[in-house]
């Protein structure tokens, strides 16, 4: 695969996407909609969405914001909550336009106040999706504070995710932008039905990039970026074909001014080059030929959804992410703003 100058794969899904709502929805939207044919839509907006006829009227709004001629269906998410409801699952099972829910640890990350405290709380709805299909999307971090920011992850695998993988044997999980080594174990060696996303920023930096030359606000995500040696193990494992691994940008935009900030706000903006950046992961790798199934098969068959039907090509040519896009209100600083890619989506 050296020297290759153009790779055509089946149109990707981004199985993790954060995609906001009103003027920043329509500022986004379009960077994700010409890439990707579908996407997993977090529900941490504010208010969260909690309910069934919250994520169709949301999953309205995004239909509505997508521009003239784009194909895109955006896969809907409920917020769990402490006081979510068993028959809320019949709903949005009913609805079928809700695809899972999402678990954030209530203060784990961003907008996640309204979260679960215990997920022992939630263990009637847990077993009511695991028989209506709806899949259980884990933020994967524990919040206790005394816990070093850097063990969260793994400390969540042991305390929270584990046993409640085997209470719920038939319940099938994504565990979301995994980051470290401990959780690439437990997801390879985890029972059938427990997958994981992987972020480009968390396969292409290492903590140190938070610091390089001064602190760096805008690779400030959560979970943070890990130590050398937790991203090797990503990008092995995804080098390695696992199919239990597969796309989530977990592009989440933030104004600028929210990230320039005394306590600036977690997100990193990738979605304007969603795909592209993924390609310079799989081509460091020297396995660009496994690209297509890490973004376009693995997660929908994961979901037990239909793999897309159209192409997109990806062509070797040089091009630099401006220094912002325009936001209303303000500006969005994008991932690799002002430094070059490689690879470009073909107009
Ligand atoms: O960095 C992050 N940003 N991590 C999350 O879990 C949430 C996201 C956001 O919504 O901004
Ligand atoms: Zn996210």
């Amino acid at each position: 695969m050296v020297n290759m100058q153009e790779l055509t794969i089946r149109r990707p899904d981004d199985w993790h996407l954060h995609l906001r709502d009103d003027a920043v929805l329509a500022s986004v939207l379009p960077f994700t909609a010409r890439r990707f044919a579908r996407a997993v839509v977090m529900p941490n907006l504010a208010p969260p969405v909690t309910n069934t006829a919250a994520a169709l009227a949301y999953r309205e709004r995004i239909l509505a914001a997508l521009p003239v001629g784009a194909v895109f269906t955006p896969l809907m998410t409920l917020y769990l909550t402490d006081t979510t409801a068993p028959e809320e699952i019949d709903r949005a099972s009913a609805s079928g336009a809700v695809l899972g829910c999402k678990l954030y640890p209530a203060g784990a990350t961003t907008h996640s106040a309204a979260g679960v405290t215990d997920v022992r709380r939630i263990d009637a709805v847990l077993a009511r999706m695991s028989e209506r299909a709806l899949t259980l999307q884990v933020h994967g971090e524990v919040t206790d504070p005394a816990v070093d920011i850097f063990d969260r992850e793994a400390r969540f695998i042991d305390q929270v995710l584990s046993p409640l993988v085997e209470r719920h044997p038939r319940l099938r999980v994504v565990f979301e932008h995994v980051t470290t080594r401990a959780a690439v174990e437990y997801v390879c060696t985890a029972r059938a039905g427990v997958a994981a996303t992987v972020t480009p920023q968390h396969l292409l930096l290492n903590r140190n990039a938070l610091f390089q030359g001064g602190i760096r606000p805008h690779l400030f995500c959560l979970p943070v970026l890990k130590r050398e040696a937790d991203r090797e193990a990503l990008r092995a494992v995804v080098a390695g074909g696992n199919p239990r691994f597969f796309l989530g940008t977990d592009s989440a935009p933030h104004a600028r001014a929210l990230k320039e900030a005394a306590c600036g706000c977690a997100g990193i903006f990738s979605a304007h080059a969603g795909i592209e950046l993924y390609a310079e992961v799989f081509e460091q790798l020297g396995v660009l030929e496994r690209l297509e199934a890490f973004a376009a098969h693995f997660g929908a068959d994961f979901y037990g959804l239909p793999r897309n039907s159209g192409t997109l090509t990806l062509e070797r040519r040089a091009w630099s992410p401006p220094a912002s896009y325009p936001l209303s209100p303000g500006e969005l600083v994008p991932f690799r703003a002002g430094e070059q890619l490689a690879w470009a989506v073909r107009a």
